[in-house]
């Protein structure tokens, strides 16, 4: 059986040791150790980075009317579920309709999880909080929840997948979550400008998420990547509604990773992450062909980030 770590490998040989003709790539689930974590974090506090407070901010907005949609006594899922910071809107508007029986946070973060988890366990003692380390890709490994089973997906972490992968994704959880629903957070297609400080902060947070990948590899793969020899960079493609981040080589450069050479030519580049944008007719429709009934869009005023309540079939 592979470890993690072997996943791991062969994931980043197989993303970066290409014929020169393909570009190279990582998967964009493998910034998320520690520092990253933190500094994807910190991301979502800075101010270019509009998803998540629009998305709090249309939580907040909203919060009875979409208890009303979830309904009573449900067990609830979240994946991809991070710091936890949004569920609370959740459990606050259920309180009057019907408090959930279960909620199960499952991300691929371990430590970070638990801390969460601990500190939601004292706001909800009553609450039966069970954290699960785990790919969110890998749905079919999850038990099948009870009766009235409700998925949440925040952040628009669906725009991180290929078309191909969200639609696969959102029919495993149509199955799982049937005869109950899904919540989705999903990021707009709006004004490029804007799309574009939000992927170049002038901090520099997204450059250093982006370069720590480079640093895990070294650290857990025994790579030698010279860190100060990429570049970050990051764009929106109208064509594909994307923002592309890449790490672009200074110079012509060879690293090992695993004792495997990586050849890099100057201005080669590393493509590590697609954010994908939606227009909200186009998300219904990847929802509908994924065997959802999309029921409710929730928008905030700048129109920049929309919430979809999905239901399944019962
Ligand atoms: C997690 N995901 C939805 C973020 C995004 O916006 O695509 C990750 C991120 N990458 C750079 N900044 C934030």
């Amino acid at each position: 059986m592979l470890t993690l770590t072997n996943t791991f490998a062969a994931d980043v040989l197989d993303g970066l040791n290409r014929p020169p003709s393909l570009p190279k790539q990582l998967q964009p689930k493998y910034f998320y150790d520690a520092l990253g974590s933190t500094l994807f974090e910190r991301i979502c506090c800075l101010p270019e980075y509009y998803p998540t407070r629009t998305e709090l901010q249309i939580l907040a907005d909203n919060a009875c009317e979409i208890a009303r949609a979830i309904g009573p006594y449900a067990d609830i899922l979240e994946f991809g579920a991070g710091s936890l910071t949004k569920v609370g809107h959740i459990l606050e508007g259920l309180q009057a309709i019907g408090r959930p029986l279960s909620y199960t946070p499952i991300d691929i973060s371990g430590k970070h999880l638990f801390r969460a988890a601990r500190a939601l366990m004292a706001t909800y003692p009553d609450l039966e909080i069970c954290p699960r380390v785990e790919d969110y890709m890998a749905i079919e490994k999850l038990p099948k929840p009870s009766q009235h089973p409700i998925g949440l997906f925040f952040g628009s972490t669906i725009g991180n997948l290929e078309p191909r992968e969200s639609v696969a994704l959102l029919r495993r959880a149509a199955t799982l979550l049937r005869g109950g629903g899904l919540l989705i957070g999903v990021d707009l297609v709006k004004r490029p400008d804007l799309l574009h400080a939000a992927y170049n902060d002038q901090e520099g947070l997204t450059a250093q998420f982006n370069i720590n990948l480079l640093r895990r590899i070294n650290r857990e793969l025994k790579g030698t990547f010279d860190l100060n020899a990429f570049s970050h960079y990051a764009y929106y493609n109208p064509a594909r509604q994307r923002i592309e981040m890449h790490l672009v080589s200074r110079e012509d450069q060879v690293a090992e990773v695993c004792s495997t050479s990586i050849e890099l030519r100057e201005g080669e580049t590393i493509h590590t992450e697609s954010s994908h944008k939606f227009t909200v007719a186009g998300f219904q429709e990847l929802a509908a062909d994924s065997g959802f009934n999309p029921k409710k869009v929730w928008i905030d005023r700048a129109q920049l980030f929309s919430l979809h309540w999905l239901e399944t079939a019962v």
